[in-house]
């Protein structure tokens, strides 16, 4: 009889649980075990209030959990009994030493590197999907050949390009599926293993071979590079309300060249994101290392001009408010880095609030899936601060406040009853449109002073 092949996933993360649920859903015959020592973690994936939010998720893990999908904080179980290894562990940028605040910290790939050579018996396949360094492959291959007895391994880049809230559309329908292998025969078998798994659901013309370097390359560079059309956008934000232009109609004009494309050219209050920054201060330090300083400035100024643009926003509200927001309530709505994702992490949203409260703002945030604690420990840290405050809904946030600033562009937003919003704000009440969801001319025809992102301000009762 056939034996199942069963693969393990180190890691019950953002990227792990849902790559996992996914590979189980298309493939009833693997048998997938998700392993992670944080136990609080695992206990919410084996319940009906997983971890994380993503549209269609939780339905995918229900179909297969407990027949071919599994949780588990048994991580030396999971290594030992999988043929084929996925490291899905965080790679945050480091806090000290070497590289601190631009460098990856491997700490968490290397220790499972580590446990991986020390528990493996026979041949396995080690699969990197966190996002890494280039050459992070060969430091694996290393630290696994010295400090294993089988010593049979192959090392594989497969990074994931998912991103958060479209999750599992990401995985069902990939624009492709990129896989880096040595280039050696073992390599090339290794490779094929892999492939053929995601060949179950996913054309063959989508899933690309390289060598491995090139594999870990362009996992940085793809986010380098969406990253760059957002700031490149956010630039020209500025100019527009400095001369009247538009930057949705800018957007628009140059999207519709199809040398450039129309997507990711939504002007913001910022990216966020656990990935967009700390990859490419990783890409930058990596240029640098490499002694490359011009390249790696080019790549800085990405990651400095949304720092700006997010500091560049709480400064127009605060001029707009007559250059005082002392003791004003501001109403903040969403502080998710982005819709349909509970995920905080790099959100513009925590900036925006520092900045307001460094004011001495009182500032009221709504979301409707980040929870008070992660907001507070967000902003605050370990500190306190009476004038942050969680409000249950848009209404109950805007309520008493001088100014509504959307920092999320959830679609609840789109269709608030703002004339009521309107009755219940002292005059003059401002909104600040921080992703350009609003309907701003019917905002000023109730009488809202309207400040959207990359758009000249108008007079209220203007269209
Ligand atoms: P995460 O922090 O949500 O999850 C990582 C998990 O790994 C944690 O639960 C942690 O407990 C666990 N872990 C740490 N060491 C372990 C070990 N030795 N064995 C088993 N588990 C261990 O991180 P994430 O957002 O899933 O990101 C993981 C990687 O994927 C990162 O490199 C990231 O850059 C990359 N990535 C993330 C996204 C995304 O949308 N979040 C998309 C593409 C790529
Ligand atoms: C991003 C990439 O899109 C994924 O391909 C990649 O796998 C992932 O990073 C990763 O490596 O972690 P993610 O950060 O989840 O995914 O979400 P995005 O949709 O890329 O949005 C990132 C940020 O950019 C959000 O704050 C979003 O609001 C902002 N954004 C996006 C804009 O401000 N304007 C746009 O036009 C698009």
């Amino acid at each position: 009889m056939k034996s199942t092949l069963k693969i393990c996933c180190l890691g019950a993360g953002y990227v792990g649980g849902p790559t996992m649920a996914m590979i189980a859903a298309k493939c009833p015959n693997i048998q997938v075990t998700v392993v992670d020592p944080n136990a609080a973690r695992i206990a919410e994936w084996n319940s009906d209030e997983l971890p994380i939010y993503e549209p269609g998720l939780y339905e995918i893990v229900r179909e297969s959990r407990g027949r071919n999908l599994f949780f588990s904080t048994d991580v030396d179980g999971g290594i030992r009994d999988a043929e084929i290894i996925f490291v899905c562990v965080g790679t945050p940028t480091k806090k000290q030493g070497i590289g601190a605040g631009r460098a990856a910290d491997l700490r968490y790939v290397e220790s499972a590197a580590r446990r991986i050579a020390a528990i493996a018996e026979g041949p396995k396949i080690i699969v990197e999907k966190s996002t890494i360094p280039v050459k992070t492959a060969e430091a694996i291959m290393t630290i696994l050949r010295a400090n294993s007895k089988s010593g049979q391994f192959q090392v594989l880049s497969n990074p994931e390009f998912l991103a958060e809230g479209t999750a599992v559309e990401d995985l069902l329908c990939p624009d492709r599926v990129l896989i880096g292998g040595e280039e050696t025969e073992g390599g090339a078998a290794a490779v094929q293993k892999l492939a053929s798994i995601y060949a179950r659901w996913i054309p063959a013309e989508r899933i690309l071979t390289t060598n491995l370097w090139s594999s870990e390359l362009s996992k940085l560079v793809a986010n380098a590079f969406l990253a760059q059309r957002i700031s490149s956008i956010n630039s020209i934000s500025a100019l527009c309300e400095a001369t009247g232009a538009d930057v949705d109609e800018v957007g628009n004009a140059i999207g519709k060249d199809s040398r450039i494309g129309p997507k990711f050219l939504k002007a913001s209050v910022g990216f966020g994101g656990s990935c967009f920054q700390k990859d490419i201060l990783n890409l930058a330090y990596l240029c640098q290392h490499f002694g490359l300083p011009e390249v790696s400035a080019y790549w800085e100024s990405v990651v400095k001009i949304n720092d700006w643009q997010k500091h560049r926003f709480a400064e127009r509200i605060v001029r707009e408010l007559f250059n005082t927001v002392t003791g004003k309530r501001i109403a903040i709505l969403g502080f998710a880095f982005k819709k349909d994702t509970n995920d905080t992490r790099e959100t513009a949203a925590v900036s925006v609030c520092q900045d307001l409260l460094a004011e001495g703002a009182e500032v009221v945030v709504y979301d409707p899936k980040v929870r008070e604690h992660d907001i507070r420990q967000d902003v605050l840290g370990k500190g306190a601060n009476d004038n942050l405050l969680i409000a249950g809904s848009a209404a109950e946030a805007a309520a008493g406040a001088h100014a509504i600033a959307i920092l999320t562009e959830w679609d609840e937003f789109k269709s608030l009853p703002f004339a009521q919003l309107f009755e219940n704000m002292p005059k003059p009440a401002c909104i600040f449109d921080g992703r350009n969801i609003l309907p701003h001319a019917d905002l000023r025809e109730i009488g809202f002073r309207v400040f959207p992102i990359g758009k000249a301000h108008k007079i209220s009762g203007h269209k």
